[in-house]
Order: structure tokens, then C-alpha cells, then sequence
């Protein structure tokens, strides 16, 4: 392993989020990089671990739904012009998506057991 350099401390401080690419993870939140990305971390993860909104998959609507609960029952605030934003970013990023896994083989089809 080589040894971090001054220069390359100083550049890794000094990189912003901003060089990582649209869709790329954000290593520290786990949040997908898109257009509104910076005011859902900013909002979503006051109280809880962006985990929450990247474990879940919902429609538009279950997610206003979602922000509504939270508004009304556990103290989020109102995100007046944001939650378009926060709203579009969800419903682009963490929209429910018809699983692409292939359908179980068939047990008359698997290779035998090597135990
Ligand atoms: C003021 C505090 C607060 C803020 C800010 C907040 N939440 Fe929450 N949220 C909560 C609490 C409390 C829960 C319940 C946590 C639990 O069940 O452990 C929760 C739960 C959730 C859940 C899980 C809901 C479910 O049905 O299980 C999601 C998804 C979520 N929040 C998304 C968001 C998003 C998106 C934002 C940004 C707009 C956000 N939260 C901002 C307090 C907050």
C-alpha cells in the first residue's frame, strides 16, 4: 500500500460530492446521486439513517403519503418547495420496479446434491 500523500489528504478533503456522477452511491449515505440529492440529505436524514428511504421502494403517491405521516405524527417539518423536489428525486430513484430475477429452476432440474 502506498502511502497517502499531503497533496492527495488535501485533495480527497477537498473533493466535493459534486465529482461523483448522476447514479453513482453516495459513499456516506448510501443515497443514489441525482438532481435533488443534496436536499434529500439535508431533509431525510435529520432524524433517521438515509437507510430508511434506501431499503424502501414506493410510488409517488405512497411517498407523499410516507412524508405525511411523518409530518403529522412524528414531527417533520413542512418542506414547502423542497418536497417537489425531495418528491421527483424519490419517485425517480426509489420508484417500485418489477423484479428482473429469473423464476426459481425447477427442482427436477438442478444438479444433484454433492453431499
Ligand atoms: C423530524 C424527524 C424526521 C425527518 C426529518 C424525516 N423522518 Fe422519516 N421517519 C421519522 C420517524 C420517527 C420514522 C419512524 C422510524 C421508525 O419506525 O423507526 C420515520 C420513518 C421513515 C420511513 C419508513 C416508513 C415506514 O413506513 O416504515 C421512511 C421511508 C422515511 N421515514 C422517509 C423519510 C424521508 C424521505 C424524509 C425526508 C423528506 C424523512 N423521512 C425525514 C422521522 C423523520
Amino acid at each position: 500500500m502506498k502511502a497517502l500523500t499531503l497533496t492527495g489528504l488535501l485533495l480527497s478533503l477537498l473533493t466535493p460530492y459534486s465529482t461523483l456522477a448522476k447514479g453513482e452511491i453516495d459513499p456516506i449515505s448510501g443515497l443514489v446521486i441525482d438532481s435533488g440529492f443534496e436536499i434529500v440529505r439535508a431533509h431525510c436524514m435529520a432524524c433517521h439513517s438515509a437507510k430508511l428511504v434506501t431499503q424502501n421502494r414506493m410510488t409517488r403517491e405512497n411517498w407523499l403519503d410516507t412524508l405525511r405521516w411523518m409530518q403529522k405524527s412524528q414531527g417533520l417539518w413542512d418542506l414547502a418547495e423542497n418536497e417537489k423536489v425531495i418528491l421527483d428525486y424519490l419517485a425517480a430513484n426509489y420508484s417500485p420496479i418489477p423484479s428482473s430475477r429469473r423464476p426459481p429452476i425447477p427442482a427436477n432440474l438442478m444438479p444433484p446434491s454433492s453431499k
